[in-house]
């Protein structure tokens, strides 16, 4: 199977190897991950990410383990230590469980690596259904002139498919319909300036990069239409977490009266959360907010030891929400109020 960012072949011997998200766009490295310690360190630092991404690889990841002999006690402590190595997007807790509950229902150990592997590949091809889903009810909704906003990467890039939002967003284009994409950077990490442009290019997309603190000034001259944002959880009241700057898009287009989409998966969905408010935010490291890493190095430019606050993610609240575009249908606010997440 080969992703835009993952690649998984099992001609002699497994070989599961990602694109190293953090040196795009200047470098192309793909790296190899040989084992569940290495695909941790690898989601953690961000080199894998975006929140069906994280799922399939820690899937995958797993499989592989089984594959090189790892016994069911020890893939059930990688499949424990994988879960925790982010905490907002619940893709990869759906997607783990799922392997969890094949390595718990099978005592032989040649049936549980078959089985293994079976469902970590169903897991990776069902995402590239899922968004293939949504980017046919999200493109319907997308008119030739309009000019939309999206926010950090939500595209193939961040799944094993064309993407959430920005999977919408290049069907769209691939359907004809004339459209431009304003691109917010998304400090800390730049995901938006660093990967968002470099899909737009790659599939010939017309878009501009705007800094995060330029869209409110953006949208008040009319030049955004429509927002499309993907999703890292969704609570069942429809309240989700995004990347975060997105609840400050939210109520920018609120004031606009701008429609906003966020666009996600039903292995975004959070049955069990019942609003935003018990989504766990991920806390990273104050080095991302004191300066900028990537291919070209790393830059400090404030004090070493400044005070630094780094929530990885914010909550948008269902009511700043137009719709929601999952790979069911496109659900309104007055669907989720009469539970249809639950
Ligand atoms: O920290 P990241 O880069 O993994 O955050 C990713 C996002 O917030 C995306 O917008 C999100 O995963 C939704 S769409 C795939």
């Amino acid at each position: 199977m080969n992703t835009l960012a993952l690649r998984w072949s099992l001609d002699n011997k497994p070989h599961l190897s990602v694109l190293d998200q953090q040196l795009l766009p200047q470098v192309e490295k793909w790296i190899g991950i040989h084992d569940c310690n290495e695909m941790i360190a690898a989601i953690k630092a961000l080199k894998v990410r975006g929140a069906p991404l994280i799922g399939v690889s820690a899937a995958l990841s797993l499989a592989q383990s089984g594959l090189h002999g790892s016994s069911k006690e020890k893939l059930l402590q990688e499949a424990t230590a994988l879960m925790a190595a982010r905490p907002t997007a619940i893709n990869l807790m759906n997607c783990v469980n799922r392997l969890q509950k094949v390595i718990l229902a099978n005592v032989k150990p040649e049936l549980l690596l078959k089985e293994t592997l079976t469902e970590a590949l169903a897991i990776a091809q069902e995402d590239v259904e899922l968004c293939d889903r949504m980017a046919h009810y999200g493109a319907a909704l997308i008119e030739s002139g309009d000019s939309i906003l999206t926010h950090c990467n939500s595209g193939a890039l961040a799944t094993a498919g064309v993407g959430t939002a920005l999977g919408v967003i290049r069907r769209a284009h691939e359907l004809g319909k004339k459209i431009h994409v304003y691109v917010d950077e998304t400090r800390p990490l730049l995901q938006g300036a660093r990967l968002t442009a470099w899909e737009l290019d790659k599939f010939q997309i017309h878009y501009t990069l705007i800094t995060d603190n330029m869209a409110a000034h953006v949208m008040s001259l009319g030049k955004i239409n429509k927002i499309f944002v993907g999703c890292d959880r969704i609570a069942v009241n429809g309240d989700f977490a995004n990347k975060i700057g997105t609840y400050g898009v939210a109520v920018c287009a609120h004031y606009h009266q701008i429609p906003f989409y966020v666009v996600g998966p039903q292995t975004t969905v959070d049955s069990k959360c019942l609003s935003g408010a018990e989504i766990p935010i991920e806390q990273r490291h104050a080095h991302e907010v004191r300066g900028a890493s990537g291919s070209f190095g790393n830059v400090i430019w404030s004090q070493e030891n400044t005070p630094v606050y780094n929530p990885s993610f914010d909550v948008t609240p269902a009511k700043l929400v137009t719709a929601w575009i999952l790979d069911t249908g496109v659900l309104t606010y007055k669907n989720i109020s009469e539970g249809a997440l639950k």
